[in-house]
Order: structure tokens, then C-alpha cells, then sequence
């Protein structure tokens, strides 16, 4: 077989990076090998997101600067990927006719056939059906080498048309995939050297609804648990409505899941939430927050929220800064509300104006900062548990890991501690990271 090289770029969230995976696997089979160097690729694959118009906006930039090398090298093969890929189908190569591929979000298994047949006939392919099955939920990923941390998508699609998300449309139904095949993948991992599996779904816990054999999240989240040589599991994202007790016993009872939770809230206002048809109310949420740290006084919450939804007041407004003080998330993702088309957010009148938008989030992300930094210094004179990941991006002299809490720690050390967790007493806390020093092992951790 022919050495062929394959770049490949991402967008989006984790189950992007993880379908990435998957093509970079499935492809090596034909021979294609992984680079890092565009110039010297035979195929090109752009994995996109459409999410938010910014986000549709930075693919088709991507895509339009690949036009060169293909100018260049007439046999180089770009194909298109991804949510904006489903979305846009056909029409994609209107806007990038130099496109060779475009395939959707349940056509991954396809694309090694759709390459052979362009590389043979020259003639654009177009793959953007939905399927029941969905087979590309079952290709096996591979995570880049050396990695301590991997993927593992347990569900896929959306059955809750929140009124601004795109989600449904483009990723397609719940399905979720059998306990026999995830387990295997995740034993497949932890024989590889995998310590730490995140599971991954649009609607993480609500896994179990289709396709799964009637097992539900929590039953799931135990039985990973015993899977031996995985140290930490984590999985995102979940819906507040969907949060059953059973679910936040899991972290008390399952010791290997990791003390965070993503649970994201949207608005702290109940009519904003109304509209949003996300199908609870602010109490519900505080409530449930207030579950979770009862059973689990360490987890750390973190969320994320939409500014400038249609119709959204000062008071609307204000009502979310109130909910952020009285849950002090650890840390919160925040996004300026983006009309997508299709969705049922559009057919709303008193749109936001960019200013207040823009206004709205420099506020927000003014008072998260100091919740931030409060909820991280709590952790300076503590000895935490650090699995360590690899060289810091910081600096090459450092070495990077994370805590249970999914925080950041850089710290002096070797890379012969890679896959290790360890001890580090934290020493500093910043807005995005901890500082710390290695202890000596019989140093007991503060967590687990
Ligand atoms: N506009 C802005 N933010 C959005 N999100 C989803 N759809 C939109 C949109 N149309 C945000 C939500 C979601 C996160 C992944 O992206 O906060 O939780
Ligand atoms: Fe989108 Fe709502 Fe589904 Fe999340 S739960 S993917 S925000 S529709």
C-alpha cells in the first residue's frame, strides 16, 4: 500500500475531536498516515462546527485557504466534515467549489469509499443522510499517542430542540450505543495505557433512551467503575432536567468518577428558560446543585450560559448574575446568542442588540472571574491528586496534569511521571491553571 498523508483540522467540542479520531483510525487502514504539514497532505479533512454563526464562519475561512494546495497539487482530495457539513450539504460546494467531500455527521463509516471513488472519477460526493443504525458511532477511535486521557462517545443526537440549538437538526435523534460495545472500547482503552475515559453525548444522561438495551447512565457509570486500570471517569454534557438522584449517587458511590460536573444552565431567569423550552425552572436547578453538594460537598460545577436570547430583560439579565452568586460556579462557558436557522428561536421577536449582547457578557465574565479565582484559591496549601498529562504548554520545563476537579496543575517534574498521578501541593492559583510542587508519596492527598 501506497504511504499517503492525511491532515486533518477540528473545530468544535469533544465529540468532534473524538469523530476526528475516528476518520484519523479508519483511514489508516487505507494508508493514510497522520501530518501535521498541510502542504505535504494528499487528503485534507476539515471537521466542522455550526454551533454559532462565528463558529460556520471559521470553517468556511479554513476551507477557502486549502484552495492554493489544491491549485497546486490537483490530486489533493479535501473533504468536509461535521455539523456545517450536514447543515450545508450540496450547498457547501457552492461556496467552496474547489470541495471534493462533503459528508455528514452519520456518514464517518462512508468516507474511505467516498475518497477512492473521487480519487478515481474526479467528481464531487455529497453524503449527508441520516441512519438507523448510525455505524459511524461504532468506529473505533484512535487518541493521539502517548495520550493518558481518551474519548469514549456513549450517545449521540438530541431529542430536546432547546429553541436556540441547532443540535437536533444536524446530529440527528438520541441514539445510544450498546453497554457490550462501550465496555469492550473501554477495556480496549485501559489495556493501551488509557487511566482516564470521558463519556461523551449531546445528552449525556439521558444515554439509555434508544438503542442501548435498556441500561441506563447510572448502571453504565458503575460498571466502568470496575473496569480495572481506569483511574477517572468523566462524562459530559448533562441536562439539568435529566439529573436523577440515582445519577448524583454515582459520585458518591463510584470511586473512580471524577468530583465535576458540566451542567450547563443557559439563563437564571424563568422565563428566558421558558423560552429557551429548556424544561426547568431556576429552582430546580439551584436545587439540584444543592443535591449534588450535599452527596458530594468537593464537586466542582461548571456551566454555561446565553446572553442576549430574544426578549431577555436587564431583569432577565440581572436574574442570571443572581443564580452565578448563589451557585459561585468553578468555572463557566458564556456566549452571545447566535439565530440559527431552522431552530424555533428565530420566529422570536425582540431580538438583543449587539451592543447589549456584548455588554451583557463583559459583565458576566467580569463577575465569573472572581468567582473563579475564589473557588481556585480555596485549593492553594492543598495536596491534590494530579494524573499527569504530558509537557506543560506553558513552558517546556514544566510538566502539566490535572486534578479530579478537572483543574489544570503545571509543576517541576520528569517526564517519566506521564500516566502517574500524583501528589502536588498547590501553591498558587491563576484564572485558568494551579501552580504546584511534586510531594513525596507518603504525603497523603486533601482528595482522593
Ligand atoms: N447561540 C449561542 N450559544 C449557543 N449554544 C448553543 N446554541 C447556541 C446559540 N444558537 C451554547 C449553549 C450550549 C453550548 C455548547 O453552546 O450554551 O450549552
Ligand atoms: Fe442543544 Fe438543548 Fe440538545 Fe443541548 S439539550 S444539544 S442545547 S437542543
Amino acid at each position: 500500500m501506497d504511504r499517503k498523508y492525511l491532515y486533518i483540522q477540528t473545530f468544535g467540542c469533544q465529540m468532534n475531536v473524538n469523530d476526528s479520531e475516528k476518520i484519523v483510525a479508519l483511514l489508516a487502514q487505507d494508508g493514510y498516515e497522520a501530518t501535521d504539514d498541510a502542504g505535504r497532505a494528499d487528503l485534507i479533512v476539515v471537521n466542522t462546527c455550526s454551533i454559532r454563526e462565528k463558529a460556520a464562519q471559521k470553517a468556511y475561512s479554513q476551507l477557502g485557504r486549502f484552495r492554493l494546495l489544491k491549485e497546486r497539487n490537483p490530486d489533493l482530495i479535501l473533504a468536509m466534515g461535521g455539523c456545517l457539513a450536514q447543515e450545508r450539504g450540496k450547498t457547501a460546494m457552492g461556496r467552496i467549489p474547489f470541495l471534493d467531500i462533503v459528508f455528514g455527521t452519520h456518514q464517518i463509516h462512508r468516507l474511505p469509499g467516498l475518497i477512492r471513488q473521487v480519487a478515481a472519477s474526479h467528481a464531487p460526493m455529497v453524503e449527508t443522510g441520516f441512519e438507523s443504525p448510525v455505524k459511524s458511532l461504532e468506529i473505533a477511535a484512535a487518541p493521539p499517542n502517548g495520550s493518558v486521557s481518551a474519548y469514549v462517545t456513549v450517545m449521540q443526537g438530541c431529542n430536546n430542540y432547546c429553541s436556540y440549538c441547532v443540535v437536533p437538526l444536524l446530529r440527528g435523534p438520541e441514539v445510544s450505543r450498546a453497554m457490550s460495545a462501550i465496555t469492550a472500547e473501554v477495556e480496549r482503552l485501559a489495556g493501551s495505557g488509557i487511566r482516564e475515559v470521558t463519556l461523551l453525548g449531546q445528552n449525556v444522561n439521558s444515554y439509555g433512551l434508544s438503542g442501548s438495551g435498556g441500561a441506563q447512565f447510572p448502571h453504565l457509570l458503575r460498571t466502568i467503575g470496575r473496569i480495572r486500570g481506569i483511574e477517572r471517569i468523566r462524562f459530559t454534557t448533562s441536562h439539568p432536567k435529566d439529573l436523577s438522584d440515582d445519577l448524583i449517587r454515582c459520585f458518591a458511590d463510584v470511586e473512580a468518577l471524577c468530583e465535576h460536573i458540566h451542567l450547563p444552565v443557559q439563563s437564571g431567569s424563568n422565563d428566558i428558560l421558558k423560552w429557551m423550552n429548556r424544561g426547568y425552572s431556576r429552582e430546580h436547578y439551584l436545587e439540584r446543585v444543592e443535591r449534588l453538594r450535599t452527596v458530594c460537598p468537593e464537586i466542582s460545577v461548571t456551566s454555561d450560559v446565553i446572553v442576549g436570547f430574544p426578549g431577555e430583560s436587564d431583569r432577565d439579565f440581572e436574574a442570571t448574575l443572581d443564580l452565578m452568586r448563589k451557585v459561585r460556579f468553578d468555572n463557566l462557558f458564556s456566549f452571545k446568542y447566535s439565530e440559527r436557522e431552522g431552530t424555533a428561536a428565530v420566529a422570536l421577536d425582540r431580538r438583543i442588540p449587539e451592543r447589549v449582547k456584548q455588554e451583557r457578557l463583559q459583565c458576566l465574565q467580569k463577575l465569573q472571574e472572581q468567582h473563579t479565582l475564589e473557588r481556585n484559591s480555596a485549593f492553594e496549601g492543598r495536596t491534590e491528586a494530579v494524573l499527569v498529562e504530558g509537557v506543560s504548554r506553558n513552558s517546556e520545563r514544566d510538566m502539566s496534569g490535572r486534578t479530579r476537579s478537572n483543574r489544570i496543575v503545571n509543576f517541576r517534574g520528569g517526564d517519566d511521571l506521564v500516566g502517574k498521578t500524583i501528589p502536588v501541593r498547590i501553591m498558587k492559583a491563576y484564572l485558568h491553571s494551579l501552580r504546584g510542587d511534586v510531594q513525596k508519596e507518603r504525603n497523603r492527598c486533601s482528595s482522593k
